[in-house]
């Protein structure tokens, strides 16, 4: 089921005197109950097209659908009532210093339905990202990991069914990272909330996001599920991030004769493994081919294999191995400098 449609949505902006489209002409479909992210450098307008799901940032054209109901359109009450139905997290959290992280939660739940069973449902938020004990602390004397959990414990007070996140792990080291990851995951599973969720990390697209779109100057360039943006870019820039994201570090030492044979990059379907395919061909046409270098990425339940294979012998026969492994893989290039 669709929970959330874009089409043609564009956000217009001037600075100094010019005018420029920083979401531009975008349509998205966002599944009830998936993790779906939006990656991109930074510019690229990702932060725009989140806030103009909640209209913290009103689109200049276009139309957003969220269960059905066109928003734009909406008037000022019914705009309080949908945000109350998206909690947001952010990258620097946003909390109330000067407030107790129990405050900061009960403010949250103030603003909703929850007046009677206030001191209760704080302590249920709290339990659900498991800093029951830190109800009375201030958010100075959490870490940033911390913070960001008190964070979507608040996002999560009014019993949201979307929950939209800025970049929400890009101020954190890896393991809070992974941290706040995995209760974001769990999230999802149990309450069955959506997730929208940006970032310019595709070590977070990797561990978290169901699909994803990319986008590059307001514009989205591709959407598919995470594996096959992974597994098979088409975009440029798609490439480029992915590309670099996966590419294995070949050490100077390792680097065989570029002069006497041919490095090539091979990723396929991790699930198999080519060792019988690299014997196949190696015999086929009497060519050797060794592994130098290799890695397995797993992207969320799938996995993509990465091989870094060398052939040496007869000039025509390397070339019609190279073909034949290209083929037989769905990606395959050759390099020719150390990377
Ligand atoms: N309120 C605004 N007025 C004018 N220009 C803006 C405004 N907000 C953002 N922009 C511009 O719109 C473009 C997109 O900004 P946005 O914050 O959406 O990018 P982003 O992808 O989130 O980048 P980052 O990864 O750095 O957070 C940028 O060029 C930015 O300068
Ligand atoms: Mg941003």
């Amino acid at each position: 089921m669709d929970k959330i449609i874009l089409e043609h949505v564009t956000v217009n902006f001037s600075q100094k005197k010019k005018h420029f489209a920083a979401v531009d002409d975008v349509s998205l479909t966002i599944k009830q109950g998936e993790i779906f992210g939006v990656v991109g450098l930074s510019g690229a307008g990702k932060s725009t097209l989140i806030r103009t799901l909640n209209l913290l940032q009103r689109p200049s054209a276009g139309s957003i659908k969220i269960d059905g109901v066109e928003i734009t359109q909406l008037p000022a009450d019914k705009v309080r009532k949908l945000r109350q139905k998206i909690g947001m997290i952010f990258q620097h959290f946003n909390l109330i210093n000067n407030k107790t992280v129990g405050e900061n939660i009960a403010f949250a739940l103030k603003a909703g339905n929850y007046k009677q069973a206030l001191p209760e449902r704080v302590k249920e938020l709290l339990d659900l990202v498991d800093l029951g004990d830190k109800i009375d602390s201030y958010p100075n004397q959490l870490s940033g990991g911390q913070k960001q959990r008190i964070g979507i414990a608040r996002a999560l007070a009014n019993n949201p069914e979307i929950l939209l996140c800025d970049e929400a792990t890009s101020a954190l080291d890896v393991e809070t990272t992974e941290e706040i990851l995995r209760i974001l995951a769990d999230i999802n599973q149990k309450l069955g909330i959506t997730i929208v969720f940006i970032t310019h990390e595709l070590e977070v697209a990797k561990k978290l996001f169901h699909r994803m779109a990319v986008m590059e100057n307001g514009k989205v360039v591709e959407a598919d599920s995470t594996y096959n943006i992974f597994a098979n870019p088409k975009a440029a820039i798609t490439k480029k991030l992915v590309g670099r994201y996966l590419n294995l570090q070949l050490p100077n030492e390792l680097l065989p004769d570029l002069s006497k044979g041919r490095l090539v990059e091979l990723r396929y379907q991790g699930k198999s493994t080519l060792t019988p395919l690299i014997t196949d061909v190696s015999k086929e046409f009497d060519v050797a081919i060794s592994i130098i270098h290799g890695k397995i990425e797993y992207i969320q339940n799938d996995v993509i294999g990465i091989l870094l294979v060398y052939l040496t012998g007869d000039k025509n026969a390397v070339e019609q191995s190279f073909l034949r492994l290209s083929q037989k893989v769905f990606a395959a290039k050759e390099i020719k400098e150390a990377i």
